[in-house]
């Protein structure tokens, strides 16, 4: 999976990318990422990113030359990125489904926008797709490229050890994650569920499930309308729909 980074800020994004799951895979090469100063790809001495807005108003611009010029030579030294990303806040979400269509692309680039704006012929003519990684506003897209990259490298085979822990990742299964214990078992009066540690694994995987999807229903209902629901979950779901009416009730 190859990514490139356009960016202002090139040592913000490097350091994160050295250390854990993302930093493994790219030391096994299965994740092999460029980062890119937009500066080296101006052209006057001063090595101008941004101007003035046409129409006046606050706030500088991100000219559209150096990031046209930087996906550029990023399609002739490494072949054209199947999406050419735009950090944004008014891009769609950030969400799982998205990750896994990245990762099909095989090579992404992702160009670092700044709120103040960009030059709307870059999210035009440029960018494929704008993503937003929440309804907040950063300060640049730096932290966002980081996301994405993260997100969609633990995707591809292999960058996670365990491919059954990605599988049953919260959004892989449409579901919340069901809660984890280690040891001790019992810490400070606070004990682990029973069936947990009694050995029957197909108690353990029905109490995993229920618990995912009581904790989904509390947490994220709107989660169940698109997840993949067996007739058995259908059963659960009323059950602790019923449940809860019960506590409700005699609160
Ligand atoms: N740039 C500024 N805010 C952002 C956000 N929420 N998502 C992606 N890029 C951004």
């Amino acid at each position: 999976m190859k990514f490139d980074i356009v960016t202002i800020f090139p040592e913000m994004v490097k350091a994160p990318l050295t250390e854990g799951i993302v930093g493994r895979g790219i030391e096994r090469g299965l994740v092999d990422v460029r980062v890119h100063d937009l500066r080296d790809f101006t052209t006057d001495r001063h090595k101008v990113v941004d101007d003035v807005p046409f129409g006046g108003g606050p706030g500088m611009v991100m000219k559209p030359e150096p990031l046209f010029r930087a996906v550029e030579t990023i399609r002739a030294d490494r072949g054209a990125p199947g999406a050419v990303v735009l950090t944004s806040p008014d891009g769609p979400p950030l969400t799982h489904a998205v990750a896994e269509r990245l990762r099909d692309l095989k090579h992404v680039a992702v160009l670092c926008g700044r709120y103040e704006g960009v030059d709307e012929r870059v999210r035009q003519h440029l960018a494929t797709e704008e993503i937003s990684i929440g309804d907040y506003v950063l300060s640049g897209g730096e932290l966002a490229a980081l996301v994405i990259v993260d997100a969609v490298a633990r995707l591809v085979p292999g960058v996670v050890g365990d491919a059954e822990s990605v599988s049953r990742d919260s959004f892989a299964t449409g579901l919340l994650d069901f809660p984890q214990y280690t040891r001790p078992a019992e810490f400070e009066g606070m004990v682990v569920p029973p069936v947990l540690v009694s050995g029957h694994h197909g108690e353990i995987e029905r109490w995993r499930r229920r618990a995912a999807l009581a904790r989904t229903l509390e947490r994220r209902p709107e989660l169940l309308e698109t997840s993949a629901l067996t007739a058995e979950d259908r059963r659960l779901l009323k059950e602790l729909l019923e449940e809860r009416e019960r506590k409700g009730a005699a609160q």
